[in-house]
């Protein structure tokens, strides 16, 4: 695809800063345009100044969004993405607009090389993109895309086409990702869980020698405030790592090239819910999906086994170059409630500890911080240290529903909406006071903001399903919110 010949920004317009609308609008049509200002023509942008390429969960994430303004447009997000795919089926985790400066966004298109050094892993040769990969959220969203217009869907042979490669993604992750050899898929760089500088990865991290601070220039401080983002130390070692895994072809042979491997909970729940969902797909297109459901009960199975910790609540990580679980807590830890699978004390006990003293849900914080408000290392204003995300809330949200907690849901729901809106649909916000941090105009907390929008509005009796997949064993049988 050319997509310089599609790109509908100016040139000239990557780097600014959001421009709010003016007062009078509704907040539907406040997060519409941002999801306006932020398409390219072929995919759209997370942020017109922080991230101005193609990232690959923030693309699944907007496509949930965007198939309520233009179904047309969430298929063709999730189309671009899935172009770029790997012939080993990873989808990398940024997608590079050749329109772009270089110097526009670190690391760019010269640092991962990956037409040259993926050429064996089967990189694409007519676009760039990075080399790592992002959560799978992917085929949640084709399924939720799909569902909002089926018959568009149908005349396009949307899922036709999708389904193949959705198919290849989870193969590569199963397959070539299972580091740890109990089931689970594992991560080998911080970006690839997309929680980047969260205090789960400091003990792996420490393991890894730092590049040298000149030895790359970072662009994120030209558009984030330095104590909303990682630190230089955390820099040096995200990139001592992904040099590393580029430098041996972005092989996963025995994994954790750079001495990073990990096993995350919400990684490996968000798997699980796309694998449902692709079970769903392939009985819209006519095949069986009970072996993918199965699949599907039995990675449920295995992450409980892995990573549950009963004396702490909620689920750790497990570093598999290191001492095992990580004894942090954190978001990712209660991202499983999407499961309604889950055996019903574990269900139980993620709720209470979301409303507990670590994460105090609608006592001490509307949205749930990214990390234990009683951790040593929690900072309310530091990228994934503390700060709530509006993604994050996003899942819980339909966590609860799919466990039958409609209340709460509801309270997630309503501040979601009340603080995406209010901070002019920021990345991230400080827990206790919602002051935005990071970018603004930022395109999954619109997007998501829409997507709650219309449920509230569309079907206000509805339940849920694994993350909306209507797979069985819902509890909340209220309906398919899809
Ligand atoms: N989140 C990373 C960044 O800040 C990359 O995925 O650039």
């Amino acid at each position: 695809m050319d997509r310089t010949a599609q790109l509908t920004i100016p040139p000239e317009q990557f780097g600014t800063a959001y421009d709010p609308p003016p007062s009078g609008t509704s907040p539907h049509v406040r997060a519409a345009r941002v999801l306006d200002a932020n398409w390219t023509g072929a995919s759209t942008v997370p942020s017109l100044s922080l991230y101005p390429h193609q990232w690959s969960w923030d693309s699944a994430f907007i496509a949930i969004g965007l198939r309520h303004l233009s179904p047309l447009r969430a298929q063709t997000e999730l189309e671009t993405l899935l172009a770029a795919q790997w012939a080993d089926g990873r989808v990398p985790h940024i997608v590079f607009n050749p329109s772009v400066p270089l110097d526009a966004y670190f690391p760019s298109p010269d640092f991962w090389r990956s037409a040259t050094a993926g050429r064996a892993a089967g990189a694409p040769r007519t676009v760039q993109t990075s080399g790592i990969v992002q959560p799978p959220v992917h085929a949640l969203a084709a399924w939720l895309v799909h569902r909002a217009d089926p018959g568009l869907s149908r005349s396009r042979g949307f899922l036709a086409r999708m389904y193949p490669r959705l198919a290849a993604w989870h193969r590569y992750l199963l397959h070539r990702r299972d580091l740890g050899g109990g089931g689970l898929v594992s991560v080998v760089h911080p970006w690839e869980q997309g929680m980047d500088n969260s205090p789960c990865w400091d003990a792996p991290l420490a393991r890894i020698a730092p590049a040298p601070a000149g030895s790359f220039r970072r662009a994120d401080l030209d558009h984030g405030a330095p104590e909303d983002r990682p630190t230089d130390l955390d820099y040096g070692r995200y990139v001592r790592l992904a040099a590393a895994y580029r430098d041996a072809g972005y092989a996963d042979g025995t994994g954790g090239a750079g001495g990073f491997a990990v096993e995350d909970p919400a990684f490996n729940a968000l798997l699980i819910a796309s694998e449902h969902a692709l079970a769903r797909i392939a009985e819209e297109l006519g095949a069986a999906g009970t072996a993918r459901h199965a699949r599907a009960g039995r990675l449920t199975t295995a992450l409980v086994r892995r990573l549950w910790d009963p004396e702490a609540g909620m689920f750790l990580c497990r570093d598999l170059r290191g001492a095992g679980l990580i004894r942090e807590r954190a978001v990712t830890g209660l991202v499983p409630l999407l499961l309604p699978d889950l055996p019903r004390d574990v269900a139980a006990a993620l709720v209470h500890t979301l409303e507990g003293p670590h994460f105090s849900l609608g006592d001490r914080t509307r949205l749930a911080p990214s990390y234990d408000l009683l951790g040593e290392a929690f900072d309310p204003h530091r990228y994934w240290r503390g700060p709530a995300w509006f993604n994050t809330n996003w899942l819980l949200e339909r966590g609860l529903r799919a466990q039958g907690e409609r209340e709460r849901a509801d309270a997630l729901r309503e501040a979601f909406l009340d603080l995406a809106d209010a901070t002019g649909f920021a990345e991230y916000a400080d827990p206790y006071t919602g002051e935005a941090c990071g970018a603004t105009g930022f395109g999954w907390t619109a997007a998501l903001a829409l997507d709650l929008h219309h449920e509230s509005h569309d079907s206000p009796g509805r339940g849920p399903s694994p993350a909306g997949t209507g797979a069985s064993g819902t509890r909340d049988k209220g309906g398919d919110r899809t």
